[in-house]
């Protein structure tokens, strides 16, 4: 089985339906962020603070090389993983590849309190959320799939991704049938 790669914004729901989805199909879960952590010994609040952004963009894309090198996982990447094209190659040439989405509201409630964001940890979180979806936004419209899960239970939203892979994959079977068939 291919890679799943969850990827969107903070506060889209990526680690935590990807862990559920990981239990659902008997896959590994694996988080982008604490491969980053694991490979530099440092909190990613940490290296964004005493390294700067573009070492941690780079540690970031040497996580995802490393990942995809590997097979049969469900991968949640980081919300900036996709600024960097070589990721978004990457992802897709190693698994299904889902853009998980949220308005700026619900996004701040889900991330409100946690600290480890560095990017949000400002007076006005709303406001950064906006610019940084604008901002981005041309770099998440590369992904062909997406899905909102504003509105939906992590029960929901496991079962759309689900709904998606499976047509994916019997797409993919229907184009190029396995030789001996
Ligand atoms: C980031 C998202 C974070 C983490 C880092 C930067 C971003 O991951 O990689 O704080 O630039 O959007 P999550 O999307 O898992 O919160």
């Amino acid at each position: 089985m291919q890679n799943i790669i969850l990827v969107g914004f903070m506060g889209t729901g990526k680690t935590s339906i990807g862990r559920e989805l990981a239990k659902r199909r008997g896959m590994e879960f694996i988080d982008l962020d604490d491969v980053i952590e694991e490979r530099e010994h440092m909190k990613i609040a940490d290296i964004f603070k005493e390294k700067g952004e573009p070492y941690f963009r780079q540690a970031e894309r040497e996580a995802v090389r490393d990942v995809c090198g590997r097979k049969n996982l469900i991968v949640a990447a980081g919300g900036g993983a996709v600024l960097k094209q070589e990721n978004v190659g990457d992802f897709a040439s190693c698994g299904i590849v889902v853009c998980l989405e949220a308005r700026p509201e619900i996004i701040v409630q889900r991330t409100s309190g946690h600290a480890h964001r560095p990017l949000l940890n400002v007076a006005q979180p709303i406001k950064k959320i906006r610019e940084l979806l604008e901002k981005r936004k041309s770099h998440y419209d590369k992904i062909a799939d997406h899905i909102d899960t504003s509105d939906m239970s992590l029960e929901e939203a496991v079962e759309k991704i689900m709904e998606l892979v499976s047509r994916k994959i019997n797409a993919t079977f229907k184009d190029h049938p396995p030789a001996d068939l």
